[in-house]
Parts: C-alpha cells; structure tokens; sequence
C-alpha cells in the first residue's frame, strides 16, 4: 500500500516537472485548410460502416457508442434551429444534413421543421441504411437519405437553404473542398450550420483520455490534428464565400461539472465502471468554445 502511494507520487512528481514536454501537442500540420493525404492521420472513418456503430446508432443506453452525440443532440438542434427561424424563417425549406451517420440530429431537425424537406447524406452505406429504417420505424415521413461523400454532393447549385455539418468537420481530410461544395449548393441568404471540436491542449488530453486511457471512444474515432480552431472555420467560411458568424455568436457545449459529478466520475474510474453517464449527462450551452462548440455562417444575398 505503502509502496503503491509513492510510485504514484513520483509519477506525479515527474509528471509535474516535465508536463510541458510530456504534454506538448506534436507537431501539427502546417495548414488545417489545405489537403492532409489520409496516410498522415490515424482517424478511421470507415468504423461508421462497422456492425459495433450501425447498431450502436439507436441504442439509448448508457454504455452507447453514440452515447455522446445523444446526450449533444437536444443543445444543437436547438441553437441549429433558432438560427433556421432568424434567418431563414419559412416554411417547406430545404435542409441537407451531410455526413448524417445515422440520423440522430436529420431525425430531430425533421420532426421540428415537419413541412421543410430534410435531405440527410452520409458516405457510409450501412449509416444510411439504419437511419432510413429508424425513420420508417418513427413514421417519420420528410427525410431522403442517400450515401453521398461529402466531397460530390449530388444535389444542384443553389439547392438548399440550409445545410448542417454536426460533429463531422474533424473527419475531413479535405476541408476547402467540402466547405466549397456547401457554398455551392446553399441558396444565396441561406445558412450553414455546424458544431465540432477545437483543437487545443485540452481536447488533446481529453482524446488521449478517453480513446488511449479509459477507452469509452474507440481508437481511431478522432485525430486531434484534424480539429479544428474557431480562426481556422472563419477563414475557412471565407475562402469559400461565405461570412462566418463573429467569434463571439459561436457558443461552446459542455457537461455541467459539480463537485458531485467529479466524485462520481472519480469513483467510477476507480472501481473499474465506465464513466461515461457522469461526464455526459446534463450537457448545456455555454460562452466556453475551448471543446466542442457551435457556430454558422451565411451566404449573402446576390444584390440587385
Ligand atoms: C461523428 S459522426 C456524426 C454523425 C451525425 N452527424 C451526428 O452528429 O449524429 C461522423 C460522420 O461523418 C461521416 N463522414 C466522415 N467522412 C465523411 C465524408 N468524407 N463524406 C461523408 N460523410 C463522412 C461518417 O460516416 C460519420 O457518419
Ligand atoms: C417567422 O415568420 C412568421 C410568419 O411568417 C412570423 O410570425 C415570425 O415572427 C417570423 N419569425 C422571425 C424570427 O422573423
Ligand atoms: C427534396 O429533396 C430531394 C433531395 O433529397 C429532392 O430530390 C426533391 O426534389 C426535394 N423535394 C422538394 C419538394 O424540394
């Protein structure tokens, strides 16, 4: 016991002197904007073609894959959709959710703008195929689905009035091209809208803790290098023609954190439990974008 207490204060100890050196962030590419070959990064975006996540999509358990996006989902449909009612107010609006998976926000959007025409697109087959068959099963009626990379979007210019991108920025390996074919098919006046993850020294420990240490994300879920900073998506909007929402409109989501849910995050990793249902539940919006966080950005109205 004894013996247990001081290697785990040594370990302390050199980790104290030499954090900066264990925890600074490898070198990151050069340019999050310019292409990054695949064969730079470890993010495996073909798990969302794997039997553990087609059927984890709809599982509402604790111990979900998709436990996360659930537990994300009320926060960014409702900040998604006070943005659709301020800028685009309408009705029968076209919304195109790309890189859906299987549509947990595509079903929320549509069940709330039920006379607008929801288009959810996902480069995985099996995605699509469980989000088309949990909306027939939910007699949800006003969603397309199809597989669609979000590089070649089949849909024509000027076809949307709003177009989401939930959580599925920091897979792309091809930003500018992406983000090039949203500008394409957004109506002129019509809105993208986004959340993801930013890329700093505490999303880089949070990765490292959850997909190397505790292990509740799978490996190969997330490559830190490609998240990305809120300066990079407003560069970003901008190369592609569109005008991003001021730093200070995006807003950032994260789990409300009390003493007690510490504790009970603490104790679970201790005896062994997955602590996933204390570190999410209860997420709320917030002014803090050092994690996830949310934002938009509008193309303009041609002017007559
Ligand atoms: C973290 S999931 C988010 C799913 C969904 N937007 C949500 O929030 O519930 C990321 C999704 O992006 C999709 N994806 C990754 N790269 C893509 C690409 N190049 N084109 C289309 N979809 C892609 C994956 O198949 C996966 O379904
Ligand atoms: C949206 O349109 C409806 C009816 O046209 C109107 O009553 C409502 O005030 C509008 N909302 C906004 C935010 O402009
Ligand atoms: C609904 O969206 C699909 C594309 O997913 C499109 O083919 C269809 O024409 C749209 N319907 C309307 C009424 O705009």
């Amino acid at each position: 016991m004894l013996k247990d207490i001081v290697i785990v204060t040594l370990v302390c100890i050199i980790i104290l002197l030499m954090g900066d050196k264990i925890f600074q962030p490898p070198q990151e590419f050069n340019d999050r904007l310019s292409v990054i070959p695949e064969s730079c990064t470890t993010i495996d975006n073909n798990m969302y073609n794997e039997k553990f996540f087609v059927e984890g999509w709809w599982d509402l358990s604790s111990k979900s894959i998709t436990s996360g996006l659930h537990a994300l989902n009320p926060v960014r449909r409702d900040y998604f959709q006070n943005l659709i009612r301020e800028h685009v107010n309408g009705s029968n609006l076209n919304i195109v959710d790309i890189g859906c998976g299987g549509g947990i926000l595509t079903e929320a959007l549509a069940i709330i703008n039920p006379s607008s025409n929801i288009t959810g697109l996902d480069q995985s087959s099996n995605s699509i195929q469980t989000a088309a068959d949990h909306a027939k099963q939910s007699n949800v009626n006003n969603i397309h689905y199809a597989v669609s990379s979000a590089y070649s979007i089949p849909l024509p210019d000027s076809f949307a009035d709003v177009v989401v991108m939930s959580d599925v920025l920091e897979h792309l390996h091809d930003l500018t091209l992406a983000m090039s074919e949203v500008s394409r098919i957004l109506k002129p006046g019509g809105i993208f809208l986004y959340d993801t993850i930013n890329r700093n020294r505490f999303t880089v420990a949070f990765i490292i803790f959850t997909e190397h240490i505790i292990k509740i994300i799978p490996r190969g879920a997330h490559d830190w290098r490609l998240f990305i900073t809120p300066d990079e998506m407003i560069k970003l909007s901008n190369k592609v023609g569109l005008s991003s929402c001021p730093p200070s409109e995006m807003r950032g989501m994260s789990p409300r954190l009390s003493l007690k849910s510490l504790e009970n995050i603490f104790m679970s990793i201790l005896s062994g439990n997955n602590p996933c249902n204390y570190i999410i539940s209860d997420i709320y919006e917030n002014g803090f974008l050092f994690g996830n966080y949310l934002g938009y950005s509008l193309k303009n109205k041609v002017r007559l």
